[in-house]
């Protein structure tokens, strides 16, 4: 049995959907991460390990609310720093490997070159330092963990940018978007995918623990991508009011927390290391047609 930490997140959907039974997911009605102890989470991950053979924990919970961050420092913490760690103490003592997400938010963000794993750690903003010191506590607790890297997530469900975008184009002939910062767009379900396809070496290869950047193929900016939804969408015959998308800089739209201009990820070490697994990693623009082809219009609201 594999355990996913995250129920109806971006990622934990699709990992459900990728893993059907082979795995259990616990949302915060199943589990509350921000309120139980760790003796709680103790108790309630060996409960099932002693029903089930437990082979995997995947931790897809998350404090993503990137700006409301800035105020609510402790929850950030709490979801972002503390359970990381507390989840790898729980799997070291039971002998589980653990697959954990982290984001580009860790790197510095400057310069415009790809940044790799080795690449200066500088994270802006208390979401980005919360996350980066929980890879730190997942792996200082001893726990064999695989900490992804990732960027720019969306999905055909939820709460994301293309979704956002497409109710803005919608309703509105013009928009602003920035077009200063550059990175990769990361369906939730290809980093599903790509997780499900590593998990059986993790599980199976006593690696020490890893650290790897995953995105898939090509750069953008966020008005790039904008353009490129409506692109797609006009392509699908559905109708849009947008008529111009400004491109904007970071400084005409500030936000409470600071994002890095540069998200690019190098992720030559995945293909090296687990690209046999992966098989050619797609330009993002391949997967923004499939989310697009999957996303149900009327759930935009
Ligand atoms: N979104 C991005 O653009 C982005 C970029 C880079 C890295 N990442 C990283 O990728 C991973 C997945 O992100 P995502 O976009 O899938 O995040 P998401 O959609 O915001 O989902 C967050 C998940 O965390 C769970 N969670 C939050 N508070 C909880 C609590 N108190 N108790 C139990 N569960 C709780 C949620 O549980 P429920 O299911 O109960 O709601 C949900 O499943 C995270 O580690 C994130 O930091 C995301």
């Amino acid at each position: 049995m594999i355990l996913i930490l995250g129920r109806s997140g971006q990622v934990a959907r699709r990992l459900i959907e990728a893993y059907g039974d082979q795995a259990v997911a616990w949302g915060r009605q199943q589990l509350d991460l921000a309120a139980c102890t760790q003796d709680e989470l103790r108790a309630k991950v060996a409960g099932l390990a002693s029903s089930q053979k437990l082979r995997l924990i995947i931790n897809a919970a998350a404090y993503t609310a990137v700006d409301r961050a800035e105020t609510e420092v402790e929850a950030s913490r709490r979801l972002n720093t503390v359970i990381p760690g507390w989840v790898g103490e729980v799997a070291r003592d039971l002998s589980v490997p653990v697959i954990h997400y982290s984001t580009d938010y860790v790197y510095s963000g400057e310069g415009v070159e790809a940044q790799s794993e080795a690449s200066p750690l500088r994270p802006a903003g208390v979401y980005a330092m919360t996350k980066l010191d929980g890879e730190r506590a997942l792996l200082e607790s001893g726990a064999r963990a695989l900490i992804l890297r990732v960027a720019w997530v969306y999905d055909a469900e939820g709460a994301n940018f293309m979704r956002t975008m497409l109710r803005l184009g919608r309703d509105r002939t013009e928009l602003r978007v920035v077009s200063d910062q550059i990175g990769a767009p990361t369906a939730a379900r290809r980093i599903a995918e790509w997780t499900a396809r590593v998990a059986p070496w993790w599980m199976r290869e006593n690696h020490a623990s890893l650290i790897l950047n995953m995105a898939p193929q090509g750069f953008v900016s966020w008005h790039g991508f904008a353009e490129q939804i409506f692109a797609v969408a006009k392509e699908m015959n559905q109708p849009l009011k947008v008529e111009r998308v400004e491109p904007i800089a970071t400084s005409e739209y500030p936000t409470p927390a600071k994002r890095p201009l540069n998200s690019r990820l190098d992720c030559r070490l995945a293909d090296r290391l687990v690209g046999e697994m992966l098989g050619e990693r797609p330009h993002w623009s391949v997967d923004l047609k499939r989310e697009m082809g999957l996303l149900r219009w009327e759930s935009l609201g």
